[in-house]
């Protein structure tokens, strides 16, 4: 059964130029890209979209971050979305967590400036793409 994730290149990425590997990475992976879109985050959308980690130290900051500058973000789908790209994306500090070969791994150093952000359920998937991509009705 086919599902569908959110993925963000956070500024950083696309500072980094690395917009076009992420997507490879995911094309080569077998998972379809549904909706693609270079976007400027305002405050109320970063506020949503991070409303879990409101309260915790690094709130401030990860709203400032993804305010930044441009993101890309993606609908993409595929048998296993949400799990396929966390996989693709590494765990969440670059150099702790994440292995060699997963994007945080190869290209990533700080837990904050960790280049991408993948659903981590089927919960937030629903929630976060009715926040990005609201013309989808997913
Ligand atoms: P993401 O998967 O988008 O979910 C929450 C984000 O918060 C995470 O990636 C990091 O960018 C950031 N984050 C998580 N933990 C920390 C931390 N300890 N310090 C700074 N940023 C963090």
């Amino acid at each position: 059964m086919s599902e569908r994730t959110l993925v963000l290149v956070k500024p950083d990425g696309v500072e980094r130029g690395l917009v076009g590997e992420v997507i490879s990475r995911i094309e080569r992976k077998g998972l379809k890209l549904v909706a693609l879109e270079l976007k400027n985050v305002d405050r109320q959308l970063a506020e949503q979209h991070y409303a879990e980690h409101d309260g915790k130290p690094f709130f401030e900051s990860l709203i400032e971050f993804i305010t930044g500058g441009p993101v890309v973000a993606a609908c993409v789908e595929g048998p296993k979305a949400i799990a396929a790209f966390r996989q693709l994306a590494g765990g969440t500090d670059p150099v702790e967590k994440a292995a060699p070969g997963s994007i945080r791994g190869d290209f990533g150093l700080e837990v904050q400036y960790n280049l991408v952000h993948g659903s981590d359920s089927p919960e937030s998937a629903a929630r976060e793409l009715k926040l990005w991509f609201p013309e989808l009705g997913a």
